[in-house]
């Protein structure tokens, strides 16, 4: 018997506002997994996740999580969104943060129980953050509010964890740690992961498959597969160059990494992607 795909595509075509962002997609991803999803800013990471949240039907074909067509408010599924605009009361304390999603409601602090302080404590221990459940997030930092939010995301015991740009606003050495907490609380646990990402030499080490998007493509296969001149210059639609520097990989288009490039970007004008940094 094979086992059933935690996430699969058969030939979708996901569409938002008038654009084709998936064009007949088909894919499948296995349990336990992690995978890097990667591609150029507006390739399609955020679409395709929120489809597979149930928040975008594809327009053509099927998406089917767990075997089944995507359901809104899953809680087997935890979401990192990329935008975080909801910005709590700065003096609400970590443990408070995250107790105000347990029950649905993101809004007013809940009275929480013993059960739930467990839960609470042993989330954020998980990820490395014991300490900020008792402080307020107006003290933490970028990163150490980046991990409360992670936190956020493994409440529940999701068998699906979706992280939309985790690595966003960390630093080189933060970066890491995030990578490994998550790596390894996912194997521990066996949460399959999508993690998207703009640089691919980060996540080399900790994942399974990449999931390259890019021209209404998706390509999933290992990095040898995948990171390619040919697959990358058809995800790029322009001619692509994949160089091997020891363990790093650059993707270079007419002599310039174009994972970094395009990040450079994203502080200037010009995409219209929203994006926060
Ligand atoms: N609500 C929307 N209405 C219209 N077009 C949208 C909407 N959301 C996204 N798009 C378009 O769909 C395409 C895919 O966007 P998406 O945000 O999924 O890209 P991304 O790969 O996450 O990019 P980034 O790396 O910048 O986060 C882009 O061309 C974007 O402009
Ligand atoms: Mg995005």
């Amino acid at each position: 018997m094979t086992k059933t795909p935690v996430v699969s595509l058969d030939h979708a075509t996901i569409r938002i506002g008038g654009r084709t962002v998936l064009a007949d997609a088909s894919f499948a991803i296995e349990p336990g997994e992690f995978i890097g999803v990667l591609g150029p800013n507006g390739a399609g990471k955020t679409t395709l996740m929120r489809s597979i949240l149930g928040l975008l039907p594809p327009s053509a074909g099927s998406i089917r999580v767990f075997g089944k067509p995507p359901e809104c408010g899953q809680a087997s599924i935890g979401y990192l969104p990329q935008i975080r605009t909801v910005l709590p009361d700065l003096r609400v304390r970590g443990m408070d943060f995250i107790g105000a999603s347990l029950h649905g409601e993101r809004w007013g602090l809940p009275r929480l129980s013993h059960h739930d302080k467990h839960m609470i404590e042993d989330t954020l221990a998980a990820v490395g953050a014991r300490e900020l459940a008792t402080r307020p997030l107006s003290q933490m930092s970028g990163g150490e509010r980046q991990r409360l939010l992670l936190a956020q995301a493994l409440i529940g015991n999701p068998k699906l964890l979706l992280l939309d740009e985790p690595l966003i606003s960390l630093d080189a050495r933060h970066q890491e740690v995030a990578i490994n907490v998550v790596r390894q609380v996912c194997r521990d646990r066996g949460i399959t992961v999508l993690f998207s990402a703009h640089e691919l030499n980060q996540l080399l080490g900790a994942i399974d498959r990449v999931l390259y998007l890019g021209n209404g493509c998706a390509e999933l296969g290992t990095v040898d597969e995948v990171v390619t001149a040919p697959v990358l210059s058809k995800l790029y639609g322009s001619e692509i160059e994949v160089v091997r520097a020891g363990k790093h990989i650059f993707v270079m288009s007419h002599g310039a990494d174009v994972e970094r490039t395009d990040h450079a970007h994203d502080h200037g004008h010009g995409h219209g992607h929203g994006h926060h940094h």
